[in-house]
């Protein structure tokens, strides 16, 4: 298979271990082992820590461990372990899925701009990708008329992200099971990358009922690296039909076999504390937002965001005249500071923002933010002509249907 290269995570990979204030990353900050022990009361502490200490770490039970899987399961509707494979991450749960589902000269209709490997490996099997686009203009609204106009009687697969990567749009639970719907009467599959599911907005919209939900027809792919800081377990999986988690598996063999077995492990634990992780998140999250919120009121001039309806990401528009990768390099190299290049999901003169990193760091990087933007300015980079911040950051707006 020949693929395109993964730009974002090119980028990322060169920047995320060296700068000190990374607010570009899409998951909420990483737990320490200790910060996931530390949740449970001492007695049930102290019994977990000793058999983690005495787990033997032999090979785990290829499609997860069954305790793993019953937990993921009981968070779906219909779904036993049977419908559970665990993955190295969502990342490999799509990439099984889009393999065993696509072949050479299918059709399919993947959301755009998207976490890149939702369009890349169909292209790279073959398939015919049309682009459901999410478009600034019209604050990156899901529009279901298109979509309906993109199925033809060849679309094997429909391919949605929500809550979104980059642009923490979302589906509402009316629009997705419209979209089940659609699949449904063409005969299609609809595969849901729920990598930010339990990432509400505090005290704003409830997030929409995973896909797996609605029948056989939907499959939801989700992870413990976004929404509980976990991202260093690798422990994804997808919730799916028994003949197609067994399909996947089958091919799983040959790439990683079984996950980590202390990852199972600790994934376990975290699924078993999942309140206790969630109100972390929840308290992360409204700690950023109002940084963030007066951050953009304090510098509309040079600024203006979309905030996210659910997830944790969202896109920064610049009015510097100075395009974005080159803009987020001079971050990351000469102020420590860690936004990504929307160039890297087609969207210039933006930067994508996640709202999950801990409290004091993202501060201090929205301030370092603002001084890059100060001194590039004293140093004679210009607006953009006809840059107009307030037409390119619409409020992100609820599709057709809900
Ligand atoms: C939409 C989406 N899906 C899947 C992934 C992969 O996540 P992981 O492999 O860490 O579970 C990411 C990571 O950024 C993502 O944004």
């Amino acid at each position: 298979m020949k693929i395109e290269t993964f730009a974002l995570e090119r980028w990322m990979t060169t920047y995320e271990t060296k700068v000190a204030y990374d607010i570009a990353e899409s998951g909420i900050c990483p737990m320490t082992t200790a910060d996931l022990l530390g949740i449970m009361p001492a007695e049930e502490r102290e019994r977990t820590l000793a058999d983690l200490l005495n787990l033997p770490l032999g090979y785990s039970e290829a499609p997860g461990s069954l305790d793993l899987r019953s937990l993921l399961a009981a968070t779906y509707e219909n779904t036993g372990p049977e419908h559970i494979l665990v993955t190295t991450g969502a990342i490999e749960a799509n990439f099984l899925l889009l393999n065993v589902l696509l072949e050479l000269g299918d059709h399919v209709v993947a959301v755009e701009p998207a976490y890149q490997q939702l369009g890349a490996v169909a292209r790279a099997i073959g398939c015919e990708v049309t682009p459901w686009r999410l478009r600034p203009e019209t604050g990156f609204r899901y529009d279901l008329e298109e979509l309906e106009g993109l199925i033809t009687s060849r679309t094997r697969l429909i391919v949605v992200n929500t809550p979104h990567n980059p642009t923490g749009a979302m589906l509402s639970d009316a629009e997705l099971g419209r979209i089940y719907d659609l699949a449904v009467a063409r005969g299609a599959r609809l595969l849901s990358d729920e990598a930010y599911r339990w990432l509400e907005i505090p005290g704003g919209e409830r997030l929409a009922a995973p896909i797996r939900n609605r029948g056989d027809a939907g499959i939801s792919v989700g992870t413990l690296s976004k929404p509980f800081g976990l991202p260093g377990l690798r422990i994804g999986w997808m919730a799916a039909p028994a003949d197609l988690v067994a399909a996947c598996w089958a091919m799983r063999d040959y790439v990683s076999l079984s996950p980590g077995k202390l990852n199972d492990a600790l994934a376990v634990l975290a699924l078993r504390h999942r309140d206790r992780l969630v109100e972390r998140t929840q308290s992360i999250v409204t700690q950023n937002l109002a940084t963030a919120e007066a951050w953009f009121a304090a510098h509309a001039d040079m600024v203006a965001w979309t905030p996210p309806r659910g997830g944790l990401l969202a896109l920064l528009h610049y009015a510097l005249d100075i395009p974005s990768l080159e803009l987020a390099n001079r971050l990351a190299e000469e102020y420590s500071v860690m936004l990504a290049p929307g160039s890297a999901f087609g969207l210039e003169h933006t930067l994508r923002i996640g709202i999950g990193q801990a409290p004091p760091i993202f501060a201090t990087g929205l301030e370092r933010t603002a001084a890059c933007f100060a001194d590039l300015r004293a140093a004679g980079v210009d607006l953009r002509p006809g840059a107009d911040l307030a037409a390119a950051a619409p409020a992100l707006v609820a599709g057709t249907s809900s």
